[in-house]
């Protein structure tokens, strides 16, 4: 038996045989089977442009500009330290508002990473319900949480998405003199929530009028290597096999992105969907089973994952130059990794895994495309990657 989405309700039941919905009783033509075929998410893509520029969404939000990680309080250092290590990036600012401490690191051409623990305990945490897995319980309040995004009117685009039925964790759009700023509710298949900031002023600071500055004392690791460690790629996020469409047509009807491809690894029973702004921005990878989680012994890779740990950013992807160099000198200095380097530059490209933080959860992918290699992933390295991915 098949398992099929109703593209009226969106409801995801067993076809017992060419029958009507049985959830809103829309006729049988509405129904796709969604775990074999990218037929649906196609139309549904289409459908989303039009809906787009019907209601005005077209062009309003751009590219991503940075990624907030929560962490547990005494996790918080290390996770900034261990950023700081094993990628580019560089301490940019560091500030305190009511309810939060974050560290900003960045850089050039790349979207920001902002680490970020909680310290107002009455503050409820609205993340803390999908980090309540088996391996990831032990750290309640860590993962990545929101992807923001900028926005040309803020405004205008909150009042759009309003009547359009989605919820913000805010009433109000937060105004600064530097930005303003609001952020969706997390996502009931990613848990990922996606925020929307408009800059004021071409000083691109994230600290909101009310925060104090602070200036930690960080070290700034001086490595041969980090030179080599470039840009966010892209970051891959899984999801249930049954909210895979779900969660990309969400993501596209937020954001100005558009489903591209998916490459179907069937031995493992999971598919990596990649959805681009353009082929020069950062990319969003969802990951998920081609069929549901059934067991430990049974399932996949990427379905045992999220049974693990919940919906979750599973990892975030650094282009890497002279990537033979750096992999062996971040082995050399300790990083762990799940996988050898995969490909080659006959294949265009090679990447590899680090072993998950014990701070964020989140594991490092290195990745290099060789030449003009366009095809942005090939088959072979998705499949040693999720397959590597067993080992968490
Ligand atoms: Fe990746």
């Amino acid at each position: 038996m098949t398992k099929v989405i109703c593209s009226k309700c969106m409801s995801v039941h067993d076809n017992e045989g060419g029958l009507n919905c049985p959830n809103c009783h829309a006729h049988k033509k509405h129904l796709y089977d969604f775990s074999n075929s990218d037929t649906y998410l196609r139309k549904e893509a289409h459908r989303i442009l039009q809906d787009r520029k019907i209601v005005g969404l077209q062009g309003l939000v751009g590219g991503l500009q940075c990624v907030v990680i929560n962490t547990e309080t005494r996790h918080w250092t290390n996770a900034i330290q261990e950023l700081l290590q094993n990628t580019g990036v560089s301490y940019k600012e560091s500030f305190q508002t009511q309810d939060k401490k974050v560290c900003v690191l960045g850089q050039k051409d790349s979207a920001d990473i902002l680490i970020q623990q909680r310290i107002d305990p009455k503050e409820k945490n609205p993340f803390a319900v999908f980090n309540q897995h088996p391996k990831s319980m032990h750290l309640p309040n860590t993962r990545l949480e929101t992807y923001v995004y900028e926005t040309n009117d803020i405004g205008k685009y909150v009042d759009i998405q309003r009547n359009r039925g989605v919820s913000f964790l805010s009433q109000e759009i937060e105004h600064n003199d530097g930005f303003s700023f609001i952020q969706t509710q997390p996502s009931m298949y990613t848990g990922n929530s996606i925020g929307f900031i408009q800059w004021h002023t071409r000083q691109r600071t994230y600290m909101s009028d009310k925060a104090n500055r602070f200036h930690d004392v960080l070290k700034q690791p001086i490595e041969p290597f980090k030179k080599n460690i470039n840009y966010i790629d892209h970051a891959a996020t899984r999801v249930k096999a049954e909210h895979r469409d779900q969660a990309i047509i969400e993501f596209m009807e937020l954001t100005n992105y558009t489903f591209d491809f998916a490459i179907y690894v069937k031995m493992f029973n999971s598919i990596t969907n990649v959805a681009r702004l353009s082929d020069k921005d950062f990319a969003m990878v969802f990951t998920s089973g081609v069929t549901p989680f059934i067991s430990l012994q049974e399932s996949g890779p990427t379905e045992k994952f999220i049974y693990n740990y919940g919906p979750r950013t599973h990892h975030l992807a650094f282009q890497t130059d002279h990537i033979e160099d750096t992999f062996s000198l971040l082995k050399q200095r300790g990083t762990g990794f799940l996988i050898d380097l995969v490909g080659s530059p006959e294949e265009g490209l090679k990447q590899t895994f680090t072993v998950p933080s014990d701070n964020t959860l989140l594991v490092n992918e290195y990745i290099h495309r060789y030449g003009d290699f366009d095809g942005f992933f090939t088959k072979s390295n998705v499949t040693l990657l999720t397959e590597s991915t067993e080992k968490q």
